[in-house]
């Protein structure tokens, strides 16, 4: 029997309950289409920063290179200091694991009741750029009043060298902190073809590409004549640039219009939140680090949820879906049909509410149900 190796990353807060029902999903689905999954777990996240001084130890990723897929809970500790964890365990396993798609597809699930008119038919793919733009780890602060650079200033290790000085054009003492942004030809056109070539794959009308080349030119010049250089190899998909601006407001006024979002990583990072709140809640939306020559990672797009944390409250089907994404990627489609399809007449059959969507079924009752509905139906 084929068995895939899973390497699961629980994490902190929700992360545990979320990614527990994650898996009874994923075991049912490779159940009924007679494959198997084993999984390594790793304790990393805030406790382990906590007790051990590291976020991972040195052959961390290494480790991880050795899986077939990562299947990822959320992190964030209110008792770590934000963005240790955040950058070193999940930003850093985007960029070392070179996963540079990120996919977060969001559609309103029926029975669910958007925040927004006109959202019935909203169903889009968001490919944001995952390695680069302002998340390349890349900046320093220096927070003191007296303007003298401290330890804790480079909030992590800088992906790129770097070294000026701007403080001659801020007033003496002043504090200041900086990062730098990149983009770079290759890493926009890698990006741009994985959304043309999935907009053909679903047979998607239109990719509109997100950018800011009005108040960022030198980046977003780049990321645009990519996006130009990369559309004429598909003559057959409709194409428009949206300023990041409006992009926000259109998809508030016309969310059915918008099929594929390719966006650079920080305005994509925005607007997946803007669409899983068009969805009526973050605990519908799924994400698929990807890399398609390596080792991807399956998360909700969501946090820890530190306020829901050990409550049995927290919304699993993020992470349900983000193991049928998962599967997909390991090529198992019709395990990951089974599992869409499943959340889908479950959410149509009114089969459970969460609490963020104002029902009181806990997160634990409503894993069973979609592995149960799951099983009775194969
Ligand atoms: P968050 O996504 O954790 O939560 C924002 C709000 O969304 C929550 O308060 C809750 O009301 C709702 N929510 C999120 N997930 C839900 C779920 N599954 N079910 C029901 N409701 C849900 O964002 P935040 O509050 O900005 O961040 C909390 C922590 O998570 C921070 O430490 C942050 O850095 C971290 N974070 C981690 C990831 C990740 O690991 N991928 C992503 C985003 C934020
Ligand atoms: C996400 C998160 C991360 C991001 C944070 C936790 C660093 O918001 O996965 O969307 O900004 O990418
Ligand atoms: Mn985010």
């Amino acid at each position: 029997m084929k068995c895939y190796d899973i390497a699961c990353i629980p994490g902190d807060g929700i992360g545990p309950e979320i990614v527990r029902e994650g898996i009874k999903v994923l075991n049912a689905a490779a159940d009924v289409e007679g494959f198997a999954l084993n999984y390594t777990h790793y304790p990393y996240g805030g406790s382990h920063y906590l007790e051990t001084g590291i976020v991972m130890p040195q052959d961390g990723f290494q480790q991880l290179r050795q899986h077939d897929a990562i299947f990822f809970g959320a992190v964030g500790d209110p008792r770590v200091k934000p963005g240790i964890i955040e950058q070193e365990l999940l930003l850093a396993m985007r960029t070392e694991l070179d996963q540079y798609i990120n996919l977060r597809p969001a559609r309103l699930w029926p029975g669910v009741e958007s925040p927004v008119k006109g959202a019935e038919h909203f169903d889009v793919q968001i490919v944001r750029e995952n390695t680069e733009g302002f998340y390349i780890r890349t900046g320093a602060a220096f927070p003191s009043e007296t303007g003298e650079r401290q330890l804790c200033a480079t909030v992590s290790r800088g992906l790129y060298d770097c070294s000026f000085d701007i403080r001659s054009s801020l007033s003496s003492g002043d504090a200041y902190g900086y990062n730098l942004g990149l983009i770079t030809r290759s890493g926009s056109e890698r990006i741009a073809r994985y959304a043309f070539d999935l907009a053909q794959r679903k047979g998607i009308s239109k990719v509109s590409c997100v950018t800011k080349r009005n108040a960022v030119p030198q980046m977003y010049s780049v990321w645009e004549d990519a996006f130009d250089a990369v559309a004429a190899d598909y003559p057959g998909v409709q194409t428009e640039k949206i300023n990041v601006d409006a992009a926000a407001m259109w998809l508030i006024k016309k969310p059915a219009d918008f099929g594929v979002l390719l966006a650079p990583n920080l305005f994509g990072d925005i607007l997946s939140d803007l669409a899983a709140g068009i969805c009526g809640s973050l605990g519908f939306g799924a994400g698929g680090n990807i890399n398609p020559n390596g080792v991807s990672m399956f998360e909700p797009i969501h946090g820890s949820a530190p306020k829901y944390a050990g409550k049995n409250i927290a919304n699993p089907v993020a992470t349900i879906l983000a193991g049928a994404l998962m599967l997909d990627e390991l090529g198992e489609h019709g395990a990951a049909q089974r599992i869409e399809n499943t959340v889908e007449t479950a959410m149509r059959e009114g089969a459970f509410r969460t609490h963020d969507i104002g029902g009181s079924d806990g997160t634990d009752k409503v894993g069973s149900i979609i592995r149960d509905r799951l099983l009775q139906e194969a």
